[in-house]
C-alpha cells in the first residue's frame, strides 16, 4: 500500500464539527468590529522576505529561527507571513492610506511560524488582527482594549486579564537598552547562551527569558520604567486614567516587553490561566516608528492580534456548540416519485424559511438506511415523504430527539410547523 500523506506538523485541519466555533467567534469578532467602525483589509500571505526582517525585526526569534522562507522561481526571497501588522503596513504605504488622515482596519488569515509545536502553539495559526492608523493619542489605546474587553464578554470568555505595560519612546528606549547591556555585562559567566547572544543585540529580550537559572538576574535589572520620557508617561498615566473611568480591570507588567520589535509606548496582553504555557489570548501595542521604519511618512499606529485557535479552545467549554451546529430537519424520500415531489418541497421551504436548516436525503437508500443517515445528521425532525404521502399530499413528522409518537400533516401545513420549532 502507498504511504500515505499527513498534514504537516504543527498545522492542523479544522473538521466540520469544529468549524461552527470557529464560525461563531469570527462572526462575532466581525459584528464587534463593524460596530465600532473598523474595515476589513485583504493582504497577501507571502511577501518579500525584507519586511519581515524590517518590520519585526533582525534580531527577534520571529525573524531569526521562525521564518518560512523560500526563493521562488525568479530568485526572490519570499516568506510565508509570520504576522500580519507588517503586511498592513506595507498595503498602507503602498495605496496610500496613511497621507493625512486616519484609518481603522482588520484582517483575518493563516500565519506561519516554524517553532516548536505544543497545545496552543502551531506552525500554522489564525490571528484576527486589527489596527489603527494616524492617532498618536490615547484615546485610541482605550478604544482597541476597550472593544476587545468587550468582545470578551460578548462571547461570555472568562478568566481573561489584561496586562499593560509602556516601553517608552525610541530614545529612552535607547538609553535603556545601554544600561541594561552594562547590568547584563558584570554576569556575563552566569548568562545563558541565549542571553549572551542577546545582550548586544536585542538586550531587552533577556527580561522575556523562561530560564530559572536566570531568574535572579533578571529580577533585579534595571527597572524600564525609571528611564521612560515624560511624554510616554504621560500617555500611559493618560491611558489607564480612561481605563479606569471605563471600568476596565488592568495590571501593570513591568516585564511586559513583547517579542517583535517594532513596539514603543503602549504594549498589552491578554492572558488566560484556562490554557496552561500558552494562555495570551491576544496581544498588541503601539508602533509609531514602523511606517516611517518602512518608507513611509511617520504615521501613528497601534493594533493588536488574537489568536483564534487558542480562543476556540477557551470557547469549547463554555458554548453551547449543540445550537451551533443545529440542524432541524432531514427530509427522507422512499420511491422515485417521492424522490422528485421531494425536491420540489424541499425548495419552496428553504425559499419561505430562511432560517431553516433542512438536510434532502440524496443517493436513494431503503427507508431503514435513510432513517440512520437522518439520525446521525444531528436533526431535530425527520420529515418522511413515501408515495402514499404524495397521493394524499401529507407528510409524515418524526422527532429524532424526544419519544413522541409521528404524526401527518398536510403538506402545505409543514412550512407553519417548521416555523414554529426553530
Ligand atoms: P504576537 O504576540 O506575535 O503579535 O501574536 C499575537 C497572538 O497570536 C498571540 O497572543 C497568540 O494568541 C497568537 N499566536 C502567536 N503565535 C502563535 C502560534 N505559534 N500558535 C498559535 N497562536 C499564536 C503579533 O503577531 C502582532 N502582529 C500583533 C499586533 C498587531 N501588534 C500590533 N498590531
Amino acid at each position: 500500500m502507498a504511504k500515505k500523506i499527513q498534514s504537516i506538523r504543527g498545522m492542523h485541519d479544522v473538521l466540520p464539527e469544529q468549524t461552527p466555533l470557529w464560525q461563531y467567534l469570527e462572526q462575532t469578532v466581525r459584528d464587534t468590529l463593524a460596530r465600532y467602525g473598523y474595515q476589513e483589509i485583504r493582504m497577501p500571505i507571502v511577501e518579500v522576505s525584507e519586511l519581515f526582517s524590517r518590520a519585526v525585526g533582525e534580531v527577534t526569534d520571529i525573524v531569526e529561527k521562525e521564518m518560512y522562507a523560500f526563493t521562488d522561481r525568479n530568485g526572490d526571497r519570499l516568506t510565508l507571513r509570520p504576522e500580519g501588522t507588517a503586511g498592513c503596513v506595507r498595503a498602507g504605504i503602498q495605496h496610500g492610506l496613511f497621507f493625512n488622515q486616519q484609518q481603522r482596519l482588520w484582517y483575518t488569515g493563516p500565519m506561519f511560524r516554524h517553532e516548536r509545536p505544543q497545545k496552543g502553539r502551531y506552525r500554522q495559526f489564525q490571528q484576527i488582527g486589527v489596527e489603527a492608523f494616524g492617532i498618536a493619542s490615547a484615546d485610541i489605546d482605550a478604544e482597541l482594549i476597550t472593544m476587545t474587553a468587550n468582545l470578551w464578554q460578548e462571547l461570555g470568555l472568562k478568566n481573561v486579564h489584561l496586562e499593560l505595560n509602556t516601553l517608552g519612546d525610541n530614545q529612552s528606549r535607547a538609553i535603556y537598552r545601554k544600561a541594561l547591556i552594562d547590568y547584563f555585562s558584570q554576569y556575563n559567566e552566569q548568562l545563558d547562551s541565549d542571553a549572551k547572544n542577546r545582550l548586544h543585540s536585542n538586550p531587552l529580550r533577556i527580561l522575556d527569558s523562561k530560564n530559572p537559572k536566570m531568574r535572579e538576574i533578571v529580577a533585579n535589572a534595571p527597572d524600564l520604567y525609571d528611564y521612560i520620557d515624560a511624554e510616554s508617561k504621560a500617555h500611559f498615566t493618560e491611558l489607564c486614567h480612561r481605563l479606569d473611568t471605563l471600568g476596565i480591570a488592568y495590571s501593570i507588567n513591568s516585564r511586559l516587553v513583547r517579542g517583535l520589535d517594532y513596539y514603543s509606548r503602549t504594549v498589552f496582553e491578554w492572558i488566560t490561566t484556562d490554557l496552561g504555557a500558552q494562555g495570551t489570548v491576544c496581544a498588541g501595542g503601539r508602533y509609531d516608528g514602523l511606517v516611517e521604519q518602512l518608507g513611509g511618512r511617520a504615521t501613528s499606529g497601534i493594533g493588536f492580534a488574537m489568536g483564534v485557535e487558542r480562543l476556540v479552545s477557551l470557547l469549547e467549554d463554555q458554548a453551547d456548540s449543540v445550537a451551533l451546529n443545529r440542524l432541524d430537519a432531514y427530509l427522507i424520500m422512499a420511491g422515485e416519485e417521492a424522490q422528485l415531489a421531494g425536491m420540489q418541497l424541499v425548495e419552496q421551504l428553504r425559499q419561505a424559511l430562511p432560517q431553516l436548516r433542512i438536510l434532502a436525503n440524496c443517493g436513494g437508500g431503503s427507508f431503514k438506511a435513510q432513517i440512520k443517515r437522518a439520525d446521525k445528521s444531528g436533526a431535530t425532525f425527520a420529515l418522511i415523504l413515501g408515495s402514499n404521502e404524495v397521493r394524499d399530499k401529507t407528510i409524515t413528522i418524526k422527532s429524532l430527539r424526544q419519544k413522541v409518537a409521528q404524526e401527518s400533516i398536510a403538506q402545505d401545513k409543514v412550512e407553519s410547523f417548521l416555523s414554529s420549532t426553530i
